[in-house]
């Protein structure tokens, strides 16, 4: 089926799973940066956030295929390689995210602009999650800011963050 829709929509949506993509080469990176330095359940934790953005951008591909829009894949930036104490990195995911919460809210934004009511309802899915993941996410950075340079604490919440599977939520952190 052909795409019925702008083509401003269809390559908005090749540019998201670009995003989507970077987001789990940052993440991926950021399991390695905590990997080094023994951290193994932010390690484990932040392998599966990539896992799950890596199934973002898969979500939108196989969207795009539906409808038969023509997908073209561009270049993934390099993500940092360093990212400092736990509290910064989650910090740097939180940011992130809130950004990619933006670039999802234009996405919809141009939907609705363009009557494009089959991406509107696609987009809505990903509004929920960007809820999901900045709660997750500002969670452990409240936490990581009451453990301050307690290692101990900080340690706990490590050996807590391993639990976690694939699915971000609640409860999960
Ligand atoms: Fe797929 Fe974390 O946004």
């Amino acid at each position: 089926m052909l795409f019925r829709s702008d083509d401003a929509v269809r390559k908005a949506l090749n540019g998201h799973i670009g995003k989507e993509l970077y987001a789990a080469y940052l993440y991926l990176a950021m399991s390695a940066h905590f990997e080094v330095k023994s951290l193994l359940g932010f390690a484990k934790w932040m392998r599966a956030q990539a896992r799950e953005e890596l199934e973002h951008a898969m979500r939108l591909f196989d969207y795009m295929n539906r409808r038969g829009a023509a997908v073209g894949l561009g270049a993934i930036d390099a993500p940092p390689a360093e990212f400092g104490a736990p509290l910064r990195s989650f910090e740097s995911a939180l940011e992130h995210e809130k950004v990619v919460s933006g670039l999802i809210h234009e996405l919809y934004d141009l939907a609705v602009e363009k009557h494009d009511h089959a991406t509107q309802l696609e987009i809505q899915w990903f509004i929920n999650e960007q809820v999901e993941e900045e709660d997750s996410i500002g969670t452990i950075v409240d936490q990581l800011r009451m453990a301050g340079d307690n290692e101990a604490a900080i340690l706990m919440l490590d050996r807590e963050l391993a639990a976690r599977t694939t699915e971000i939520g609640r409860a999960h952190v």
